[in-house]
Order: structure tokens, then sequence, then C-alpha cells
């Protein structure tokens, strides 16, 4: 009889926390994910985050973990929405969402790469097809990369090569992102639609790390390198082939100049401005990153 009362105490429990669970986030331990997941915890909300090994884009067959019929889903793709294929497993893991009867969904994406927009359209059709609301959150080269990104440690060690020369970037702190993406979550920005995020300014990569010297107060020099350059230092620094030239064919695009200009996405949709490299710079180095 006991074992009989904790088994439907153990039922009800667990009943009572999926009630609870109201959001879902896909990629809840990456530079936006776990930003958005503290946001919401800090509401009292229960979110349900989930990444490898429990669910990966890698493998269909973890693809089950993402159904349930949650207020609102966060889709994050790794390694990047713009890889070949993406748009593809984005679409299935989306369906698999909406037909869960999850009400709003916002999908993460970068800024004009074709594969990346043709997730966008598939998101968003199949969103229309199931009543759900959409959101595309696309967004500029994060800052978030210097600091806990796969240039971290360049900079940690006094010099960043980058295949990046004259081109400017609108570098986007990523708790812009996540204060967006968290409004659009709990409804108080209005779904149904794509936000284009940028940073204040427009920068070049030399700038950016003369940015980030100053606020580490130590030298950090910066040299602009070709794309082929860039990918052999990936794999000699151990990244494997097919990533390493993954890697570079996307930066051919990212950095091919159609970034160069700054949007409103971030005012529009918080009532304040982006901020600057120089606050983000000042708090990761405090925070000492690139001791
Ligand atoms: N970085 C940028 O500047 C930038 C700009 C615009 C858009 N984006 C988009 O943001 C997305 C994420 O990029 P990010 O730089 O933010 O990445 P990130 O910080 O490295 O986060 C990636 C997240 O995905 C998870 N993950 C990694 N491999 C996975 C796999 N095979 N299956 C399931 N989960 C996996 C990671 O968790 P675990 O490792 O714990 O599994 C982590 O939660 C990409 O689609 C990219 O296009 C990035």
């Amino acid at each position: 009889m006991k074992a009989r009362l904790q088994i439907m105490d153990h039922l009800a429990d667990r009943r009572l926390a999926e009630a609870m669970t109201t959001h879902l986030i896909i990629g809840g331990t990456g530079k936006t994910g776990r930003r958005v997941l503290d946001r919401l915890t800090g509401r009292g909300l229960e979110i349900r985050a989930l990444s490898r090994p429990e669910f990966d884009w890698e493998d269909p067959s973890t693809w089950s973990s993402v159904e349930g019929r949650y207020d609102a889903a966060y889709l994050t793709f790794a390694p990047d929405v713009a890889f070949p294929g993406a748009p593809e497993a984005v679409a299935e893991v989306a369906r698999r969402v909406l037909a869960s009867g999850t009400k709003r969904l916002v999908l993460l994406s970068g800024r004009g790469e074709p594969e990346a927009q043709r997730a966008e359209r598939l998101v968003a059709d199949l969103a229309a097809d199931h009543g759900a609301e959409w959101a595309v959150v696309r967004c500029a080269f994060f800052m978030q990369n210097f600091s806990e990104g796969f240039v971290a440690g360049a900079l940690a060690a006094g010099h960043l090569a980058f295949p990046a020369d004259a081109v400017r970037e609108p570098f986007l702190d990523v708790d812009d992102v996540a204060d967006v993406v968290t409004g659009l979550m709990v409804g108080e920005i209005p779904a149904g639609g794509v936000h284009e995020l940028t940073g204040p300014r427009l920068l070049t990569f030399a700038e950016a790390t003369a940015a980030i010297a100053e606020a580490a107060g130590r030298p950090i020099s910066y040299s602009a390198i070709t794309l082929p350059e860039f990918v052999t230092g990936l794999i000699d620094a151990g990244l494997p082939q097919d990533d390493a030239h993954g890697l570079g064919e996307l930066f051919a695009l990212i950095l091919d100049g159609h970034n160069e200009q700054l949007t409103d996405g971030v005012r529009r949709a918080l009532g304040r401005g982006p901020r600057d490299i120089t606050e983000y710079a000042g708090s990761a180095a405090g925070s000492g990153y690139w001791s």
C-alpha cells in the first residue's frame, strides 16, 4: 500500500511538473539559450532546456524529446543554421514541436545566408499550417564569440588572426538577443515576423579587437588572413576537415559585406538601443575572459 501511494505521489509530481513546464529551449546551454533560460527561470517559469545527449541535431532518434505542449519554444540549430542541410533538420524538429500543440515558435537565425533564409521560410510556413505564431530573430555576429566562442582562446593568447580585413560588422551583444527572445517567448513582444538585430556601430575586426584590448588593459594584436589560411589553421588546431571547411564557407558568406548595415531591431523590440562593444568588453574583461 505504501509503495502504491509513493508511485501515485510520483505520478502526481510528474503530472504537476509537466503542467508547469511552459517553455521549451533547444540549445539551452548555448550563448543565447542559457541566457534565455536564466531570464525565464528568473520569472518563475518552469523550462525544459534541451541539448546533447538528450537532443542531438545529428541523431534524429533523439528528436522526439522536443515533443510536448508548450506556450512557446525557442529553437537554435547547431553548429550553424546556414550549414547545408540545416533547414530540413530545423523543419522536422519544428514540425514535431508544433504538432504537439506548441503555440509560438521563435527561431534563431543568421543574417541573410541562403540556407538560414530557407530555414526561416520553412518554419514560418509550418507555423502557419499549424495555426501557431512564429518569430525569426536574425542576428549579426555575436560579441560573445570573442569571449565565449571559437576565437576567445586566441584573444586570451594575445593575437587574433581572422579572415576579415576592411569589412565592417555590426557586432551584437547576446544579452540583447536574449532580452528580445525572452520578450517573444512570454508574449511581451508580439510574434509574427522577422526581428533583424544588430549592435549600434559598424566596426572592423581590428577595431573590435582594439576595443577588447583596451578593456582588458593589455596588448592584443590583430591580423587579417585569407580564408584558406584560416581553414588550414583550424585543421592544424584539431578541427575535423569537414567542420573547418564548413566554417570557411560560412565566413566567406557572412563577411562578404552584405551585413555592413545597422538596423533598429533592438530598439523596436525593447524600446532601448543595443549595447555597445565597450560595455560588453568592459564587463567581459571584468569577468576575466582575456586575463
Ligand atoms: N555566433 C554568432 O555570431 C551567431 C550569429 C547569428 C546567428 N547564430 C546562430 O546561432 C546558432 C547557435 O550558434 P552559437 O554560436 O550561439 O552556438 P553555441 O553558443 O555554441 O550554442 C550551441 C548550442 O547547441 C548545442 N549543440 C551543439 N551541438 C549540438 C548538436 N549536435 N545537437 C544538439 N545540440 C547541440 C550546444 O549544447 P551542447 O554542446 O551542450 O550539446 C549549445 O546549447 C547557430 O544556428 C548560428 O547560426 C550565431
